[in-house]
C-alpha cells in the first residue's frame, strides 16, 4: 500500500523538507536547553555522550522515521498500523504511533510555556528593561515572570493560539514560509553572540568546560539525559520526522538531507553553548541554574554591548520563531490522526489539540510557583516539581522509547528491500552501515543506557 502523495499535502521541493525539518528541531532545545543541560550535567564528558547519540542513534532513527513516514503516507499511528500489516505483523505496533501522540502532546504542554517566556523577554526587550543590567537583577527579572501564574498563563495562551493558527493553515502554506528566511539569520546571531562571548575574557574556560570531559562527573543519569536530549533536540522519538517524511515527494534522497539536518541542529546547540556558558563564568552566575541559564545571562550580555538592545530584540524574536517552527511540529502528528481516523476538519483538530496541550501547561506553569516541590531522580535534585518530571517522563522515557521500538519495528519487522526502496535503491556501503545501526547498535545503546539507570548494570 505504497501512495505517493499523502492526503495531507506534500513538500513542493526538497528544500522544503530541510527547511521544514530544521524549523522542527531547531528550536527551544538548541539555544535553551542544551546550555542549562550542560551546565547542569558538568560538561564535556555530557556533551560528548550528547554528540555520539546523535551520531549512533539520532541519524540512524531519523532516516528510519522519514524512510516509514515516505513509504505510508499517513500519521504515524497509521504508518506504524500498515506496515505492520504489509509485513504480516501485529496490530500493536500502532501503539508506537500512540505513544508519539502522547510524548508530542506532553512536551508541546511544557513547550509552550517556556516559548512564553521568549515572548516576555521580547516585550522586556523593546522596554530597553536589559540596559546595564546586573547579573543579581537579572536573576530576579527571571525569578519575577516565573514566580507570576497569570503573566504566565497570558503569554503560555498567545503562544498556542499563534501556533494552532499556523497549523489551521496546513503544513505547506503553515510552515514553509516562516523557515526558509529565519533560520540562517538566527545562526548569524548565534555566531555574533559568541564572538561577543569571546570578548569576556572567558572563552578559553567556557571552551575547556565544553569540549575537555571529565569522566568523573558522567553518571547513569547524565548519560540517560545526555541520549535524552539528543531525541529531544533532534525532533525523535514521537513521530515528527516520520509525518514530514510522509510529505516528501517520491525519489529525493533521505541520508543526505538527514545528515545535513542533524549537523545544522548540533551545530546550533554547540553554538548556543559557546555563547552562554563563557558569559555565564564571565558574570559569576551558577552553571547549574537549570531553566533559567539562558534567561539570567543572556540579557546582561545585551544590557552591556554596544548595539545590544537591538540585538536583543533580534534574538528573542528569533528564539520565539524557532520555538514557533518546533511546537508547530510538536502537534502535527496528533493533529493528522485525528484528521485521518476520527475525520475532524483540520482547523477544528488543530484547536482541539491546542486546548488540550493548554490544559495541560497549567501544570508547568505552576510548577515555578504553588505547586513547586524538590525531588531526587536517580541521585540528581530537581526542584522545578512538575516541569522536572514532564521532561524526564518524556525526553529521559518516552522519547528513547518510542525511538527503540522504532529502530525495532525498522531494523527486525519491515523488510530490507522495502527499506532499500526509500533509501537509494542499492545495498550501497552506506545502506548497510545504517542497517548494522538500526538493527543492533541504536537499539543496544537505548537499552544499555536505560538498565544503566535502573541500576543493573
Ligand atoms: N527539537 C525541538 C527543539 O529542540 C523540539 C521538538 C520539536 C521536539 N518537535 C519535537 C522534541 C519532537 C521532541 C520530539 O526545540
Amino acid at each position: 500500500m505504497s501512495r505517493n502523495v499523502s492526503v495531507h499535502g506534500q513538500w513542493s521541493s526538497k528544500a522544503i523538507f530541510i527547511l521544514a525539518a530544521l524549523g522542527s528541531t531547531l528550536g527551544l532545545g538548541n539555544i535553551w536547553k542544551f546550555p542549562y543541560l550542560a551546565g547542569e550535567n558538568g560538561g564535556g564528558a555530557f556533551v560528548l555522550v550528547y554528540l555520539l547519540s546523535v551520531a549512533l542513534i539520532g541519524i540512524p532513527i531519523m532516516m528510519a522515521e522519514v524512510a516509514l513516514g515516505r513509504r505510508a503516507r499517513q500519521s504515524p499511528v497509521n504508518t506504524f498500523d500498515t506496515l505492520a500489516w504489509e509485513q504480516g505483523a501485529s496490530h500493536q505496533w500502532r501503539m508506537v504511533g500512540g505513544i508519539g501522540v502522547l510524548s508530542g502532546l506532553l512536551i508541546v504542554s511544557f513547550y509552550s510555556v517556556v516559548a512564553g517566556w521568549t515572548l516576555a523577554y521580547l516585550v522586556r526587550a523593546v522596554a530597553g528593561t536589559f540596559a546595564g543590567l546586573g547579573s543579581g537583577e537579572s536573576e530576579r527579572l527571571f525569578l519575577d515572570l516565573v514566580t507570576d501564574p497569570e503573566r504566565l498563563l497570558a503569554w503560555h495562551t498567545v503562544f498556542l493560539v499563534l501556533v494552532v493558527m499556523v497549523l489551521s493553515r496546513g503544513v505547506r502554506s503553515g510552515i514553509e514560509k516562516l523557515v526558509r528566511y529565519l533560520m540562517p539569520v538566527l545562526f548569524l546571531i548565534l555566531v555574533l553572540l559568541v564572538i561577543y562571548a569571546w570578548q569576556t575574557g572567558k572563552m578559553g574556560e567556557g571552551f575547556n568546560y565544553l569540549f575537555a570531559p571529565d569522566f568523573q562527573k558522567l553518571t547513569p543519569t547524565s548519560v540517560l539525559v545526555a541520549m535524552g536530549h539528543a531525541f529531544f533536540t533532534l525532533s525523535l522519538g514521537m513521530g515528527v520526522m516520520l509525518i514530514y517524511g510522509s510529505y516528501l515527494p517520491s525519489g529525493v534522497s533521505i541520508a543526505r538531507g538527514v545528515c545535513f539536518i542533524a549537523v545544522m541542529d548540533t551545530v546550533a546547540a554547540l553554538l548556543a553553548g559557546l555563547a552562554v556558558i563563557p558569559l555565564v563564568l564571565a558574570n559569576g552566575l551558577p552553571l547549574a541554574a537549570g531553566p533559567g541559564l539562558v534567561f539570567d545571562t543572556l540579557p546582561v550580555a545585551f544590557g552591556a554591548m554596544p548595539g545590544g538592545y537591538w540585538f536583543g530584540i533580534l534574538f528573542f524574536l528569533l528564539l520565539f520563531f524557532a520555538a514557533l517552527t518546533s511546537a508547530i511540529s510538536l502537534m502535527e502528528p496528533s493533529i493528522a490522526w485525528l484528521v485521518e481516523s476520527m475525520d475532524l476538519p483540520r482547523l477544528r483538530a488543530a484547536i482541539w489539540v491546542g486546548i488540550l496541550a493548554w490544559s495541560l501547561g497549567i501544570v508547568t506553569i505552576l510548577s515555578f510557583s504553588s505547586w513547586s516541590f524538590d525531588f531526587h531522580f536517580a541521585g540528581q535534585l530537581k526542584t522545578n516539581g512538575w516541569y522536572d518530571g514532564l521532561d524526564i517522563l518524556t525526553s529521559g522515557f518516552l522519547l528513547p522509547l518510542g525511538g527503540l521500538a522504532t529502530a525495532l519495528f525498522t531494523g527486525w519487522v519491515v523488510s530490507r528491500e522495502r527499506l532499500r526502496e526509500q533509501l537509494g535503491g542499492e545495498e550501497s556501503l552506506g545502506f548497510r552501515l545504517w542497517y548494522l545501526l538500526i538493527r543492533y547498535v541504536s537499539p543496544m545503546a537505548v537499552v544499555l543506557i536505560f538498565l544503566n539507570v535502573v541500576g543493573v548494570l
